[in-house]
């Protein structure tokens, strides 16, 4: 009898689970679906939208999809209600919209203000909670007043950077300017303005209007009074790059390390084992930090342990550690492989000065080089591509690049073919362990296939990458040799001498 009671109900449970689902999944989206044909229409009938644009087939989407959802759900009933749609940026239709905002990755969110006029980027959280939180502060004003000590006291932060304007009055061009700025960067610092500077940590002394910025290392506080809106942009970027920017595992310290990659200064890093010997070389490294701060150079402290990257971006190896590199506005680099904490300032102060010599890197120049294409390294490059007196097939490769593995076996069929033309060679360059060293060549991307002819005609090759093109178009371009016997078997002999240099 209980048992029966028990599944009855059991039943009746089952029933009304299956019935809630089904009113859930009936239950009208709240996210708005757009497309080619109402974009427009409707971003434009709206001061604040959100728009997610996203794959069909992207995962990231997908664990997004209910989350954006239920924070439209929650967002629909806000005063005044935030309203998150989005755009299949896949369908071929909508291929415009995705170029007009110019979606690089899925999903990529935009907040659009004014009617679509402007847009900005969504740089917080991917789950409800998060999203909601985060767009609440967004649709309000960019910037909000602070009116006593006790709305400053926020200011004081161990993470956040806040921008703070102080004016005399909240109109004019200079409270105007700040606006204007605050809106373009409020997903990066939060903005505040106030009347009364007195209330500001150090406030006192401050009288004329002022932009000031509280961050949470070095000076803490940094003032300027030049309110044009590029100048405070240009303010903002200086003073938020840290006298040392730290690069550890410590995922709050990543914003600093993207800006200063991003900084138009030359950069020198200093990487060494954490484990062991940060403490033996931070401060001492700090100190000639703040020394040439200003000059030009911003300086990052690594812990080898999590900088594999750089290492291999840099051609470095493990052992070099301590090491300290440089790299110069025009991408020339400088190298002091195990340094001493006591030769970091004069070896900066050497560099500062030009008395150090770029370091480059290379492979070293291959002993055996016998298959059909040959391998140039940046010591050979003069030699082999410059100065051989052949018409060079050359290819940049990258050694994870599928298009290359894919054009290897072509350009070994290329070169055989050419095996008894001694004034034509097929080479390839490693561009990941060897510096480029001509600014001759763009290469952007790999492989790139460069075409010297023997005097010197230097063309990039963009044709198909099949046996059949790349060999009609060194034909084309190829400086023919002389045609007697003498000259023929005088190339020659320079062809052998060149291929034992290789
Ligand atoms: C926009 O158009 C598409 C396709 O015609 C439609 O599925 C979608 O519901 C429309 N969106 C709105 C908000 O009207
Ligand atoms: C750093 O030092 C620690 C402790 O001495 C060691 O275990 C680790 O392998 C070192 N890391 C590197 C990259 O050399
Ligand atoms: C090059 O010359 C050798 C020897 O004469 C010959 O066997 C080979 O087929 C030639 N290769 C090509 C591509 O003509």
């Amino acid at each position: 009898m209980a048992a029966r009671v028990l599944s009855g109900i059991l039943v009746i449970y089952v029933a009304l689970v299956a019935f809630l689902n089904v009113s859930a999944t009936e239950e009208v989206e709240k996210v708005l679906t757009l497309d080619h044909s109402n974009f427009t229409e409707i971003v434009s009938k709206h001061n604040f939208i959100v728009v997610e644009f996203y794959a069909p087939w992207c995962g990231h989407c997908k664990a997004l999809a209910p989350e954006y959802e239920k924070a439209a759900s929650i967002l629909s009933s806000h005063d005044p209600p935030i309203v998150l749609a989005k755009v299949d940026a896949n369908e071929e239709v909508n291929r415009d919209l995705a170029t007009q905002f110019q979606i690089q990755g899925f999903p990529t969110i935009k907040i659009l203000r004014n009617g679509g006029k402007s847009s900005q980027d969504y740089k917080g959280p991917r789950e409800a909670d998060g999203i909601v939180d985060y767009l609440k502060k967004q649709v309000g004003p960019a910037s909000a007043e602070i009116k006593s000590v006790e709305d400053a006291s926020s200011l004081i932060d161990d993470k956040n950077i806040f921008i703070v304007g102080v004016f005399p009055k909240f109109s004019g061009e200079e409270f105007e300017n700040f606006q204007t700025l605050a809106d373009k960067l409020r997903s990066d610092y939060t903005f505040r303005h106030t009347l009364d500077a007195k209330v500001l940590p150090r406030g006192e002394n401050v009288d004329k209007p002022t932009l000031r910025l509280l961050k949470p290392f070095d000076e803490l506080i940094v003032d300027s009074q030049d309110f044009e809106v590029d100048a405070m942009e240009k303010f903002i970027k200086e003073a938020t790059i840290p006298i040392l920017t730290i690069w550890n595992s410590d995922p709050n310290n990543h914003p600093y390390i993207n800006s200063f990659f991003e900084s138009p200064n030359a950069k020198a890093l200093l990487f060494v084992n954490f484990s062991k010997d940060q403490e033996s070389f931070q401060s001492v490294y700090y100190d000639a930090a703040t020394l040439y701060k200003g000059k030009g150079i911003s300086f990052l402290f690594g812990d080898s342990n999590v900088a594999q990257n750089a290492f291999q971006y840099f051609g470095l190896k493990e052992e070099q550690a301590p090491l300290i590199i440089v790299q110069n506005t025009v991408g020339k680099k400088y190298l002091k492989a195990n340094i001493k904490p006591s030769e970091i300032a004069p070896w900066v102060k050497d560099y500062l000065e030009g008395l150090v010599k770029p370091f480059v890197k290379s492979e070293p120049i291959p002993e055996v080089n016998n298959e059909p294409v040959k391998v140039v390294v940046h010591d050979s490059f003069e030699d082999v591509v410059f100065n051989s007196g052949k018409n060079v097939l050359l290819e940049f490769y990258a050694p994870w690049c599928g298009h290359c593995k894919k054009l290897a076996p072509i350009l070994d069929e290329v070169a055989i073919s050419f095996e008894n033309e001694s004034d034509i060679l097929i080479a390839k360059f490693d561009a990941t362990v060897n510096d480029i060293p001509s600014e001759s060549f763009d290469v952007q991307g790999f492989p790139t296939l460069y075409f010297r002819s023997s005097k010197g005609n230097l063309v990039p090759y963009e044709g198909d990458r099949t046996k059949e093109d790349i060999i009609k178009f060194i034909e084309e371009n190829r400086d023919k040799p002389a045609q007697s016997t003498s000259a023929e078997s005088e190339s020659v002999e320079a062809a052998d001498s060149v291929k034992d240099e290789l």
